[in-house]
């Protein structure tokens, strides 16, 4: 254990981040693994192979949350906690979530190599379906943990196919009641989050390890445009209810309020649209988009939300629709633990690795696991920035230096007086 900080075996890690890539509902190399699809499925198998090769005790929960725990000399004293997840959204990258969960075994089996002998137990947790690909709400595991989702609301989730997270998950052989998820207090007396950064500024700044201290809170809208439809060729211009084109101003009004606010955090995206009858020889009667509105700061973010509403009343008013705008969900930001980051900050400094304190405007489990225990997050530089496409792309040097600030924190976090 050098410097008293042990060794990440990197070729090793790197081997199983591929292997963990190739089960995948895409073509290599994108990755696309939903939740409960067989990908997913057989990705938490594989996951699961790691674990209990490296000897940890693995429990899963009602909603597939999966927990592989190093049991410690204090196993009743509240654990540290490491961990992310492996769904990815459609056409993704192999890095998102992955190093977080291999990355955190990688830290046990070097921990475990050095002869370091866990006071408090160490846990690795793979949360339940972080995107929200299927569900369309992120974080469902975390949030569930952190009783932050209401068994009403789990409940009444369902994919695009109508199938219930009730069905889905008892027949992925989860059966526990779902009111067995959230955690009891004090259940974790901390967690640290290794991921890739998705951004480009560590790379920019040649700067190896970034330490979270705040995460952006997500708000997501559901808003439904009635117009009316017609012939294509028979139904004249002027006067159209075209709910089509009350969508596009919609989606300039989005982009106009986010960059208004005059902060960098403030980012909106109308990333999901559909337009019915979605035919070339027919005006559009029904519209619907998904707008995703986030920011460090929740003034900023109603501010820029007011905007968007005002701007929808004029639009329906001026075209003849009716907009209507459902919340998928308004989660608050979430600040990092100032001990865990100092914490973090010095064990990359004992291996001589410059840090960076960051922002991380992407939402997180982290975002819900700070309500459960003091919480922050390792990030690693990824190339160019690009996350959430196939070309994501992480140094295996900088992942290996990651895990082993994740060892090194891990190790005195287990060690802190109980
Ligand atoms: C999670 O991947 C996000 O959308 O921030
Ligand atoms: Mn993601
Ligand atoms: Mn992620």
């Amino acid at each position: 254990m050098s410097a008293g900080l042990p060794e990440i075996d990197g070729a090793l890690l790197q081997k199983r981040i591929d292997e963990l890539s190739l089960i995948t509902e895409a073509e290599p190399p994108a990755v696309t693994r939903v939740l409960f699809s067989d990908a997913d499925l057989r990705g938490r198998d594989y996951v699961a192979g790691l674990c209990q090769r490296a000897g940890l005790s693995l429990r899963v929960d009602a909603v597939g949350n999966m927990f592989a725990r190093w049991v410690g000399s204090a196993p009743e004293a509240p654990a540290v906690a490491t961990g992310s997840h492996i769904d990815a959204i459609p056409n993704a990258g192999k890095f998102d979530g992955v190093v977080g969960v291999l990355g955190g075994i990688s830290a046990i089996e070097a921990l475990q190599k050095a002869g370091f002998k866990p006071r408090r137990s160490i846990e690795v947790v793979v949360f339940t379906a972080e995107e929200p690909t299927r569900f369309g709400i992120g974080c469902l595991g975390s949030r569930m943990l952190a009783g932050a989702l209401s068994l009403d609301e789990a409940r009444a989730l369902r994919d695009p196919e109508g199938q219930s997270l009730e069905d889905l998950r008892r027949r992925a052989d989860l059966t526990e009641p779902l009111e067995t998820v959230a955690l009891p207090e004090n259940f974790y007396s901390a967690f640290v989050e290794l991921h890739i950064e998705q951004g480009p500024l560590l790379e920019k700044e040649n700067i190896p390890i970034g330490i979270v201290q705040a995460i952006a809170g997500p708000s997501a809208y559901r808003v439904k445009i009635a117009g009316e439809g017609g012939h294509a060729g028979a139904l004249l211009m002027p006067g159209r209810q075209d709910a089509s084109l009350a969508a596009a101003e919609l989606a300039l009004a989005v982009e106009k309020a986010a960059l208004a606010s005059g902060s960098p955090d403030t980012v909106a995206t109308t990333g999901k649209w559909e337009i019915f009858p979605n035919a070339i020889n027919s005006v559009p009667c029904d519209a619907m988009l998904e707008i995703d509105l986030r920011d460090t700061c929740l003034e900023t973010r109603e501010r820029a939300l007011m905007l968007m509403r005002e701007a929808s009343v004029e639009i329906a008013a001026r075209r003849g629709v009716e907009i209507k705008w459902e919340e998928i969900n308004c989660d608050p930001p979430a600040d990092g633990d100032p001990r865990t980051i100092t914490i973090t900050e010095n064990v990359a400094l004992q291996l001589d690795l410059a840090t960076k304190r960051m922002v991380s405007r992407a939402y997180h489990d982290s975002l819900f696991m700070a309500r459960v225990c003091p919480t922050t997050m390792i990030f690693i530089p990824c190339r160019n920035g690009y996350s959430h496409r196939p070309e994501e792309h992480s140094d295996p040097a900088h992942i290996a230096a990651g895990a082993r600030v994740l060892a090194g924190t891990l190790a005195r976090l287990s060690h802190e007086p109980l």
